[in-house]
């Protein structure tokens, strides 16, 4: 088989920053994927339906300017979430839910990774949001990990299903949750079996990569993201769930621009940028395990029947053809080093 003709795919869970930084990404996304759901995670985030509509602007105006004529990027539609904070008041649920704008509300525990400061610090303080977001029907979702700093970095999004995720479907039986970018056995097995309306994304990095991958031959910053990579049987129980057929398992990249500078760093910025070759990166994994039948579903269909939005109508087809990840980007005045750089892909999309 050398081609692969899919329904145009979506991203459901990305970062696109804000100024230089989305100029330099929005393409990139838009020339793979009809829509993505925005995380809200900017300085400071997003966190009235006000700020969303303005974010939203923005990232049009970015693609028009930077790929206004390619047929590829056109109709790219950004699928914005507000930013739950203590204060959240639960009118701005309402105003979101009736914004045909807003989509979602992520929830950031405080500290748990870039720019989540302004995050939840008990599940208490957002009770009245909470109840707001199952009364509305507007889904939650979640960053998974406890920030206990006690609790190891590998264990922190585990812990999390028992101390956290549990007790908050248990209160809010109808409350629609995606748990994003799950790394771990437990978070898949929990996500398949739990009652309730409940999904979970998938990174292309979780799918590709254990947690190995930070150590080979040396420190290796650029696969180093939040949640942090796993253990090899982790990574086969993912690739189990996203090529399972089930539909609570859907797409999201998780790609997280931060510049070459901030990565190869004392200090190192959690986040991997994979938007511009996300579908072959994920077709990578899928061909892997012989599943490549089960990529439509997983990143075309589950999603937007998860968010109750149409599936895409228009097509993209993927060619069997070797490339090889360039090994940086522009990025503004700098450089932003894509992941997996230097190695290469079997496939592409070919050119919309
Ligand atoms: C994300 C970022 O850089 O904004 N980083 C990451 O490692 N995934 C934040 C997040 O989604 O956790
Ligand atoms: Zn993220």
């Amino acid at each position: 088989m050398d081609t692969l003709t899919l329904i145009r795919p979506d991203d459901w869970h990305l970062h696109l920053r804000d100024g230089e930084a989305l100029r330099a990404v929005v393409a990139a996304t838009a020339r793979q994927f009809a829509r993505a759901i925005v995380m809200p995670n900017l300085k400071p985030p997003v966190t009235t339906v006000g700020q969303a509509i303005d974010y939203r602007d923005r990232i049009l105006a970015a693609l028009r300017e930077t790929a206004g004529d390619e047929p590829a990027c056109a109709g790219f539609e950004p699928l914005m979430t507000l930013y739950l904070t203590d204060r959240t008041p639960p009118d701005e649920i309402r105003r979101a839910k009736d914004s045909g704008v807003v989509h979602a509300v992520k929830l950031y525990p405080a500290g748990a990774t870039t720019n989540s400061d302004a995050g939840v610090t008990s599940m208490a303080a957002v009770r009245g949001a909470i109840e707001a977001m199952q009364a509305a029907g507007l889904p939650l979702l979640i960053h998974g990990e406890v920030t206990d700093a006690s609790v190891d970095v590998f264990d922190r999004e585990r812990v999390f299903i028992d101390q956290v995720l549990e007790p908050l479907r248990r209160d809010f039986p109808a409350l629609r949750v995606v748990f994003e970018h799950i790394t771990t056995q437990e978070a898949a097995q929990y996500v398949a079996t739990a009652p309730g309306a409940i999904a979970a994304t998938i990174t292309p990095h979780h799918l590709l990569y254990e947690r190995n991958a930070l150590f080979k031959g040396g420190m290796r910053p650029h696969w180093y993201c939040l949640p942090i990579l796993k253990r090899e049987t982790h990574r086969r129980a993912l690739l189990e769930a996203a090529t399972s057929g089930s539909p609570r398992f859907f797409l999201g990249t998780d790609s997280a621009p931060h510049s070459k500078h901030l990565k190869e760093n004392a200090c190192g910025c959690a986040g991997c940028y994979t938007a511009p070759h996300a579908l072959e990166l994920y077709a990578a994994a899928f061909e892997s395990v012989g599943a490549l039948d089960r990529l439509e579903g997983f990143a075309s269909l589950h999603g937007p029947d998860f968010y109750r939005l149409p599936r895409n109508t228009a097509r993209v087809t993927l060619r069997r053809e070797s490339w090889t990840v360039p090994e940086a980007l522009p990025f503004g005045d700098e450089a932003i080093v894509p992941l997996a750089a230097g190695e290469p892909l079997a496939w592409r999309l070919a050119a919309g």
